[in-house]
């Protein structure tokens, strides 16, 4: 990726308007959360009750109704230690909001993200555009915690909430050319300055793609919140991919369009600097980048008298449940 070396995060000094508002409001939803519990329910935010400090994303009514109805997934997750909150909500990669780890969080809290909708196209029975209101009705939202393995060698582990791309997709009714899923990002640049930028490296939008199989694949995560909220814009709000086993960058951020295909796309960083990331990205510490080892990550909180340097796995640590995706593919050719 073409990369700046990443600073430590810088905690923000300032609590803009909007965010206040929105920490009131947070305050509100725990009162919610907290009369949900006794009267039994299992609340998503009475579970992850941070300090009254951190900026809480709740998102519209009826999102917050079904986050809190969100059960974990125990399957799904893995029970290493979980990243801070506020390292998964203040080091981003999200180049539409800026190239540093800190600008998504700084540049996108007036990002609008409701109302949203999703177009859906291509090798499909039912294309058309869709309210994520209504692609959310009758989805039972569920808790995985994730590792999540940045191309650029740091790591996080990371709760979200969200459901399974395959029953999504399954509603649309792909026809039987549909060999490949493309997603896109939405292209605004009023309301995103990184695509407004004169020294831009993406074409924007940005777009991504998986093969139908690694789409249909139960691990394969649309998430619409984190930490028991809804997501951040800078996370990706208010629908984003989450595939744990390729890195970072195939995970699409605030998903506006789903197409189906019979041709591979060409996802956005494939098309930026092709020999050194592919369509299949998997996670794989035996092939490394042109320009730096893949065998080993950062895993996040790190700092520079305690780095947390650990071994990458190959896909991630998933390989029991997605090796056979790739069975007598070669890997290195297919980065
Ligand atoms: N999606 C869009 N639209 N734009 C981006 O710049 N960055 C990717 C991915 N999704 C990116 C994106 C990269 S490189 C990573 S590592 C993850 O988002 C980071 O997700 P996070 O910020 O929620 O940790």
């Amino acid at each position: 990726m073409l990369i700046r070396k990443a600073p430590d995060i810088a905690p923000s000094e300032i609590t803009p308007e909007s965010i206040y508002r929105q920490r009131r409001q947070f305050m509100k939803g725990l009162a919610a959360g907290g009369a949900l519990l006794m009267s039994g329910q299992a609340s998503a935010l009475a579970r992850y009750a941070l300090d009254e400090e951190q900026v809480r994303y709740l998102g519209p009514d009826w999102l917050q109704q079904k986050l809190r109805a969100a059960q974990k997934s125990s399957v799904f997750s893995t029970d290493e230690p979980l990243a801070p909150y506020e390292h998964v909500t203040g080091y981003n990669n999200f180049y539409e909001f800026g190239l540093g780890k800190d600008d998504p969080k700084a540049y996108a809290q007036n990002f609008k993200t409701d109302p949203w909708s999703v177009e859906i196209s291509g090798e499909v029975h039912k294309p058309g555009t869709y309210q994520l209101e209504d692609i959310l009705k009758g989805v039972d939202l569920e808790e995985r915690i994730y590792r999540l393995r940045c191309v650029e060698a740091w790591s996080m582990v990371i709760p979200w909430v969200g459901f399974p791309l395959a029953s999504l997709l399954k509603r649309f009714e792909p026809t039987g050319n549909a060999r490949y899923v493309e997603f896109t990002t939405l292209h605004d640049p009023k309301q995103m300055p990184g695509q407004r930028s004169r020294f831009g490296t993406i074409d924007w939008p940005y777009v991504e793609g998986l093969r139908m199989d690694e789409a249909m694949h139960p691990l394969t995560l649309l998430a619409v919140g984190v930490y028991g909220d809804a997501l951040p814009p800078q996370n990706g709000a208010p629908l984003r991919l989450v595939v744990p086993w390729k890195y970072g960058f195939k995970s699409i951020k605030s998903i506006v369009g789903i197409r189906f295909t019979e041709q591979m796309p060409v996802n956005s960083w494939q098309r930026t600097a092709p020999r050194e990331y592919g369509f299949y990205a998997n996670v794989n510490p035996s092939v490394n980048h042109p320009r730096w080892s893949q065998s080993t990550e950062r895993r996040l909180p790190s700092s520079l008298f305690s780095p947390n340097i650990i071994d990458t796995q190959p896909f991630n640590g998933y390989a029991d449940q997605v090796a056979d995706l790739y069975s007598g593919m070669d890997l290195r050719k297919w980065y």
